[in-house]
């Protein structure tokens, strides 16, 4: 077992872990945070996307040791008092899901394009979400959510 801490949506947490698990799974299993899924396991989906120390990436294709001393956000992380984050108000305003499976990582991805690129145009956006899949809504809300988010101003 090997101890890490890291800060998880703002509180800081400690603990022994596998050195082969998973940061998805020290997420979910450990700490419960559930709204971080897991769609593919493999690193082609997206659905795990977190933030580490502010970029995405996908939390099943880092090991949580590899996470230690890091700062993490999940979905669970961006709404503060009561209010969503505005790309997740996007999501809602422009219904940018459908069965919900894929959002907490289109999300996370969104945010992170939009702090790179503020005011991306629809194939950058399209670019950008390439390593999120969607099955369920052919992807135009979701890009239409994020160039809602881009409109108001949304990122970090
Ligand atoms: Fe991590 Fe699919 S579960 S990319």
């Amino acid at each position: 077992m090997t101890r890490i801490t890291m800060t998880v949506d703002g509180a800081q947490v400690s603990d022994d872990v596998e050195p082969r698990m998973l940061l998805v799974q020290y997420l979910r299993e450990k700490l419960g945070k559930t709204g971080t899924v897991i769609g593919c396991d493999t690193s082609n989906c997206g659905a795990c996307t977190v933030h580490l120390d502010g970029r995405s990436v996908k939390s099943c294709n880092v090991l949580a040791v590899q996470a230690d001393g890091a700062e993490v956000t999940t979905i669970e992380g961006l709404a503060t008092d009561g209010q969503l984050h505005p790309v997740q108000e996007a999501f809602r305003e422009c219904h940018g899901l459908q069965c919900g499976f894929c959002t907490p990582g289109m999300i996370m991805q969104s945010i992170d394009l939009l702090n790179e690129n503020p005011h991306p145009t629809e194939e950058e956006i399209r670019l950008g979400l390439e390593g999120n899949l969607c099955r369920c809504t052919g992807y135009h809300n979701i890009v239409k959510a994020v160039q809602y988010a881009a409109r108001e101003g949304a990122s970090s």
